[in-house]
């Protein structure tokens, strides 16, 4: 079998970019090795898919090339995909800080993304494996469990690490390896943090509890809400800060993100003198939360007998915690992998390797990570939209 252009991995960059290069004319082939496509898409969001953000840019991502992004993100906007969603008819929100979900269902995301494929003549073939892959005279061939193929283009859109039994493998990075690519270390992101065990037994029966905190790390802030679990720290602010965090460091996590809190505790200390330090937090959080983080801090008495130092003190625990993660929930849980594919090994205009003519990589597992709030998919759309417009 001969195709212009074969895409490995029926994901979220590798529809849009078969989609794209079928649109040109082009003879497109997806194979992916799994029973069902786009799993990801499906389980994306909560089930909702949060496809883009209205606020995407370039300093939304992480990568050792902070610029590698921006021409194909100019080239295919939030607005495209907008667009495109629209025209599907598909009916979307703005949850919050530009996040764009579906109403319904990620369903109709992936429902979309077929139908471009069928309308642009694509065919899509599951169940395969891709047993080895070489470079011929005028293209590639591929050996795969269902033979022999061939393709003028080969398009490697296999995602990064996270959740293995749903499909990922390191097919990307082995075959960026086989054809000379550099590739920086890979790490699980946007994960929940677990905690040693005695700190996880102190907190545990805050498990569920969220709350609105900064939460910053080698120099990175966000401002979200946090989210205890049974195993440790989760929610928005968690995800985020995850990617910026080494196993070793500590976060630092500010419970009081609006306020002065040494100046509403002195204020209070005059008229509540007779109440509990505990009771005050309480009238700013859960009463439940405020005992346990209390207790945590070791802050106890009545506020009339806390001098400025003891309030200083306070003010500094609640708004300071300084909690070092023993590790991450890992790949298990991850939404993505950070590192991956040197992009300096790669055009940034086309996505083809330098070394490899005709090879491209799109995606995950390249080396450019978003962060939460529907980056991912925006880098998926535009990096296999600008694969799809050069194979
Ligand atoms: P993707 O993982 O989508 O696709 C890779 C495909 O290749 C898969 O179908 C896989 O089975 C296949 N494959 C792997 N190895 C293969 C092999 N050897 N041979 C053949 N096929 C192979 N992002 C976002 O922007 N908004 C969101 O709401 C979410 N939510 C979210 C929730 C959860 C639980 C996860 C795990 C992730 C998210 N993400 C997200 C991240 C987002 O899903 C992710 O960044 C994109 O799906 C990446 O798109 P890719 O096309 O690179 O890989």
């Amino acid at each position: 079998m001969e195709f212009d252009v074969i895409v490995i991995g029926a994901g979220a960059s590798g529809l849009m970019c078969a989609a794209t290069a079928g649109y040109r004319g082009k003879s497109v082939l997806v194979l992916e090795h799994t029973k069902k496509i786009g799993r990801k898409i499906l389980m994306s969001g909560g089930g909702r898919c949060n496809f883009t953000n209205l606020h995407n840019s370039v300093e939304n991502f992480i990568s050792h090339n902070p610029h590698f992004c921006r021409s194909a993100l100019s080239r295919y906007r939030v607005s495209d995909f907008v667009e495109l969603v629209e025209r599907h008819g598909v009916e979307y929100h703005e949850k919050t800080l530009g996040q764009l979900f579906c109403n319904e269902s990620s369903k109709e995301i992936l429902r979309l993304l077929m139908t471009e494929c069928e309308w642009a003549g694509v065919q899509i073939q599951t169940e395969t494996t891709i047993e080895r892959l070489v470079a011929t005279d005028n293209g590639y061939q591929l050996v795969t469990s269902s033979g022999a193929m061939s393709a003028r283009s080969v398009v490697i859109a296999t995602g990064g690490l996270s959740i293995p039994n749903g499909g990922a493998t390191p097919f990307a990075y082995h075959i960026a390896e086989q054809f000379g690519l550099k590739i920086y270390p890979t790490s699980a992101a946007l994960v929940p943090f677990t905690l040693q065990a005695e700190l996880k037994e102190h907190l545990n029966p805050l498990s569920g509890v969220s709350h609105a905190v900064t939460v910053s790390c080698n120099g990175m802030t966000f401002k979200e809400n946090m989210l205890f679990t049974h195993r440790g720290l989760s929610g928005p602010a968690m995800l985020q800060i995850s990617s910026y965090w080494r196993p070793g460091d500590a976060i630092s996590v500010n419970f009081f993100p609006e306020e002065d809190l040494l100046t509403l505790l002195k204020v209070q200390r005059e008229e509540k003198p007779k109440a509990d330090i505990v009771t005050v937090m309480a009238s700013h959080m859960s009463k439940r939360m405020a005992q346990i983080l209390c207790e945590l801090f070791g802050c106890s008495g009545r506020m009339a007998d806390q001098s400025n130092a003891d309030l200083a003190k306070v003010a500094e625990a609640f708004t300071c915690w300084q909690v070092k993660p023993s590790g991450t929930e890992g790949y298990r849980t991850a939404e993505v992998t950070i590192g991956g594919i040197d992009t300096d090994e790669i055009n940034q205009k086309t996505m083809e390797a330098k070394l490899a003519p005709g090879l491209y990589f799109i995606g995950e597992c390249l080396d450019v990570t978003g962060h939460l709030g529907g980056h991912n998919f925006q880098w998926a759309w535009a990096s296999g939209f600008a694969a799809g417009q050069a194979v």
